[in-house]
C-alpha cells in the first residue's frame, strides 16, 4: 500500500492498494527503456488508469519526461505533462484540427515536431508517454500502436531511453492488435487477494466483508463501486448489468452448451466456436489472457482459467442469468 498516492474510491481518497508486482515489471521494462509498445489490457474497472497514474508519478522521479493522456477526462484535462510540453502539444493539436481529443493523441506521438521544432529540444535523455483509453478516440488502434512503434524504434529526436505503454480495456481491439508485431501485449488482472484486502480494509463498512466481496468481485475495485450502490447485493447488481449489457440470449442460447462448462472452465473458449468466443469478449464478459503482467490469483472457482477468464465471478453470473432467462 502507498499512502503517498491516493486515488478516490467509494467516494473517499484512499491509499494506493498494492500492485508491487505489476509496478515492479512495468518500472524494470521502462528502466532499460523499449524499442516495441507495450499493450496492457485489462477487465474494465480492475485498476488501469489508477496504475498509469501511479505510474506517471514514479517515473516522474528519474524520467526526463512523462506524458500521460486520457481523452476521457477531456482533450485538455485529460493531459499531464511538463508545462511547456503540454502548451506545445495542445497548439499542435489545434493546428491539425478535428477532433481535438484524437487530435492530442495524436499530437502527442509528434515528438519530433514538439522537442525539435516548438520547443527546440534536441536531444532528450529518457521520454515515457502513456496512453490511457486512446483506442475509441483514434478510431483505427492498429494504426495508432503502429504509430507509436515507429516513433519507438525511429524516434524523430535524440532519445537516450523511451517507453509507450498504452493501456485499454476494449477487448475488440485486441485482435486487431494482435494480428501484427507491432506490440508487446499483456494482461493486467484485477487485484489479488492481499492488494484487494488492503482496498476495502479502508472502507469500514465494506472491510469486514472482504472474504464475500473477494468471492463477488474477484478483485475488481469498480465492482466493489457498483455493489455498494445495490446496497451490497450481488443478485441485484447481476440483474442491473444484464439489463444495462443487453446480452445476446438467443446467442448464448445457441451455444447452451458450450457456454455452460466455459461457465465452469473459461479455458473450453479456446476451442469454441469463434462467433461465440468472439462476442463474449466484445461484450466485455470475458477476456484473453496473454503474458500476464503479474499472476492472476483465484483460479476456476473465480472464473479464471490459463487462457481466458471470466472479466469478475458476477460477469460469469450475469451469463448464468442470461441462460436461466432463455429456459
Ligand atoms: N490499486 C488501487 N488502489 C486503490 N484504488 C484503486 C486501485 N486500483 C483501482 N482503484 C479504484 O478502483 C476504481 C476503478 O479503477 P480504474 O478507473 O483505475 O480502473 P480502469 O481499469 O482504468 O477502468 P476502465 O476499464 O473503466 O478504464 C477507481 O475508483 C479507482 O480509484
Ligand atoms: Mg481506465
Amino acid at each position: 500500500m502507498d499512502c503517498g498516492f491516493r486515488v478516490k474510491f467509494l467516494g473517499r481518497y484512499v491509499c494506493f492498494a498494492d500492485r508491487g508486482d505489476e509496478t515492479k515489471r512495468l518500472l524494470d521494462l521502462a528502466r532499460r527503456g523499449r524499442s516495441v509498445p507495450l499493450v496492457i489490457y485489462g477487465p474494465e474497472g480492475c485498476g488501469k488508469t489508477s496504475l498509469l497514474r501511479y505510474l506517471h508519478k514514479r517515473l516522474s522521479g528519474y524520467y526526463d519526461y512523462v506524458i500521460y493522456y486520457s481523452p476521457l477526462y477531456g482533450p485538455e484535462e485529460g493531459l499531464t505533462a511538463p508545462d511547456d510540453v503540454k502548451r506545445a502539444v495542445m497548439s499542435l493539436a489545434r493546428a491539425v484540427g478535428g477532433e481535438l481529443a484524437s487530435a492530442v493523441a495524436e499530437a502527442v506521438l509528434a515528438i519530433g515536431e514538439i522537442f525539435v521544432r516548438r520547443l527546440g529540444v534536441r536531444r532528450v535523455d529518457s521520454l515515457a508517454l502513456l496512453l490511457d483509453d486512446v483506442f475509441q478516440a483514434v478510431g483505427n488502434a492498429e494504426l495508432y500502436v503502429k504509430k507509436a512503434l515507429n516513433l519507438a524504434e525511429h524516434p524523430p529526436v535524440e532519445v537516450g531511453k523511451i517507453s509507450v505503454i498504452l493501456a485499454s480495456s476494449e477487448g475488440e481491439s485486441l485482435e486487431a492488435v494482435g494480428r501484427h508485431l507491432w506490440a508487446d501485449v499483456k494482461t493486467i488482472w484485477n487485484l489479488n487477494k492481499a492488494g484487494f484486502r488492503e482496498l476495502v480494509g479502508q472502507i469500514p463498512d465494506a472491510g469486514q466483508d472482504a472474504e464475500r466481496l473477494w468471492s463477488a468481485a474477484g478483485g475488481n475495485p469498480r465492482l466493489v463501486e457498483l455493489l455498494a450502490g445495490e446496497g451490497w447485493s450481488a443478485e441485484r447488481l447481476v440483474e442491473k448489468m444484464y439489463k444495462v449489457r443487453d446480452v445476446d440470449a438467443q446467442l448464448l442460447a445457441k451455444y447452451r452448451k458450450v457456454v455452460e462448462e466455459a461457465l465452469a472452465d473459461p479455458d473450453v473458449l479456446l476451442d469454441a466456436p469463434r462467433e461465440l468466443t468472439r462476442y463474449l469478449v466484445s461484450k466485455n464478459l470475458v477476456a484473453k489472457i496473454v503474458d500476464p503482467l503479474a499472476p492472476i490469483e483465484g483460479g476456476k472457482d473465480l472464473g479464471v482459467g490459463k487462457d481466458y477468464a471470466w472479466q469478475t465471478p458476477l460477469h460469469r453470473e450475469l451469463v448464468r442469468l442470461a441462460l436461466r432467462r432463455t429456459g
